[in-house]
């Protein structure tokens, strides 16, 4: 009786398994698209980042370095994470067309990217005030600015 019982529920679980994998892939080229969802992510973490570094530069008095570095060598190493989640052109998310019809400008908006958050990571690493850091930090604030300006729908920022 156990056994049939276990038996019954191993067949329901393996429909429910069924149904989750067809939603899965209806799900693909929809907003919970598994590589929208992950460059979304990483994107607001930018969001984040980027609003402790600008709150710091609006308020010199608060400078604290070891907040200002957590922050610059998290956007230094995340900087390479999104841009292996832009490979399927069906998943458009808030990207424009011109991430795939564009790739070039594209990638070297990325690559300098990757560039000025690891300028910025060293300048942090021997900052004592704000003035230190502020022009590095305008350089990462343009990068994002300018890879939005083509590369994203235009909604917030
Ligand atoms: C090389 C291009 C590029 C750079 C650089 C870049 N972004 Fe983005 N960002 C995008 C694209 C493309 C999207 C739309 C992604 C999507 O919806 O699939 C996006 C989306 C976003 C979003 C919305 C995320 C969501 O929840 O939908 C935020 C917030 C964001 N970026 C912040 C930043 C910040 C802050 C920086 C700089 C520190 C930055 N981005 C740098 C291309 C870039």
């Amino acid at each position: 009786m156990v056994k049939v019982h276990s038996n019954k529920s191993l067949k329901s679980i393996l429909g429910m398994t069924l149904i989750t994998a067809a939603i899965g892939l209806t799900a693909c080229s929809g907003p919970t698209d598994p590589d929208v969802k992950a460059r979304q992510d990483i994107m607001k973490s930018y969001g984040d980042a980027t609003g402790i570094i600008g709150d710091m530069v609006k308020a010199p008095d608060t400078f604290d370095a070891a907040v200002l570095q957590d922050q610059t060598s998290f956007l230094a190493e995340a900087s390479k994470n999104p841009w292996a989640h832009f490979e399927n052109q069906e998943a458009l998310g808030n990207a424009t067309d011109a991430v795939w019809s564009d790739k070039e400008t594209f990638l070297a908006e990325s690559e300098n990217f990757q560039q000025v958050t690891a300028e910025l990571d060293a300048v942090a690493q021997t900052a004592t005030s704000v003035d230190d850091f502020k022009p590095a930090f305008g350089e990462v604030g343009a990068s994002c600015k300018s890879c939005h300006t083509d590369f994203k729908v235009k909604k917030d920022s």
